[in-house]
């Protein structure tokens, strides 16, 4: 990918209403807390999140992590403690790992309870602001820790509801925000590596194009997830697009005798990513960025 300067205008005026809606509340929480995608935390992190969390204390949720690779997340979970926000590892949608969440609240906001606790406001109640793009799983996870239906789930990229508060049964509520991304996207990765994941709508993108590429970082980086999937073994010298060709070679997607709908391939590919089909793959590495780039 050549990281050309784009400027894709799908970003909604919502988007805005919700940077100013979390610049006016900010005030009223104690910590700020940012869900992130495992398989992309760069991509999927607000660049401006040290500005809008204006000094709080911050705790990091590398969620999806059951679609990503443990070790890289790892890796992820050590990088984000080295800039100084706490982090916990979840998969929102069985459960797994959210139980962290009440106790890491408590031991982030530990100096805040005991000045609390010493103004005579013993189990004042903790607010938490949730942040996180459109699909990365905030719905889910509150869900998840709430232990009811307290906010709606959707899969649609971009759907955005208003603020709500959630109480949680322990001392501590959450303000919900809509998703907020940034108006324009750094470049031109960024903005495929969110497609790929579904936090956009990939028709922002050709189909095919991001189909290649896609199909070009997984040989340059896990061949193995090619081989296992689409039962062929990528060649080191072949383009994105003649990939797309053989995979749709090896799944007969044939649009007339001897030409192959390479298209239909690139949509499968991303779809069969989405769906965990492909294993669990990191689309980024700390300190080395995107994958096979
Ligand atoms: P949002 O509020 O941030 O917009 O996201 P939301 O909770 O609505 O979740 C979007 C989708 O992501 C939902 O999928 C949800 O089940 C899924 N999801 C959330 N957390 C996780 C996770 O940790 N792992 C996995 N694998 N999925 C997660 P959906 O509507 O059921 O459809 P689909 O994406 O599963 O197809």
């Amino acid at each position: 990918m050549n990281g050309e300067e784009i400027n894709i205008q799908w970003y909604p005026g919502h988007m805005t209403k919700a940077r100013r809606m979390i610049e006016e509340n900010i005030a009223q929480v104690d910590a700020v807390c940012e869900l992130l995608d495992a398989r992309i935390p760069m991509a999927s992190a607000n660049p401006d999140i040290k500005k809008l969390a204006a000094g709080k204390p911050r705790l990091v949720i590398i969620n999806r992590a059951d679609l990503a690779d443990e070790k890289i997340t790892e890796r992820w979970k050590r990088h984000f403690e080295a800039d100084g926000a706490s982090v916990i590892v979840t998969d929102a949608k069985s459960g797994r790992g959210t139980g962290a969440f009440v106790p890491a609240v408590r031991k982030l906001l530990a100096d805040k309870i005991k000045a609390y606790e010493e103004k005579g406001q013993t189990g004042r109640t903790l607010r938490i602001m949730i942040l996180g793009i459109p699909n990365v799983g905030k719905s889910t996870f509150i869900n998840r820790v709430a232990g009811r239906k307290a906010a709606i789930a959707s899969d649609k990229p971009g759907v955005t509801r208003g603020k709500q508060w959630i109480a949680l049964d322990k001392g501590i509520d959450l303000l919900d925000t809509p998703g907020i991304l940034w108006p324009k996207f750094e470049s031109r990765e960024t903005g495929e590596l969110l497609a790929i994941t579904n936090a956009i709508k990939s028709d922002v993108f050709d189909i095919e194009a991001l189909g290649a590429n896609f199909m070009l970082r997984l040989r340059n980086y896990y061949p193995g997830a090619i081989e296992a999937r689409y039962k062929f073994t990528p060649d080191p010298e072949a383009n994105g697009y003649e990939l797309l060709e053989e995979g749709a070679k090896h799944r007969g997607f044939l649009v007339s005798k001897g030409e192959y709908d390479t298209e239909r391939m690139a949509r499968t590919l991303i779809n069969e990513y989405h769906d965990g089909k492909l294993g669990r793959l990191s689309l980024e590495v700390p300190d080395e960025g995107p994958v096979g780039a």
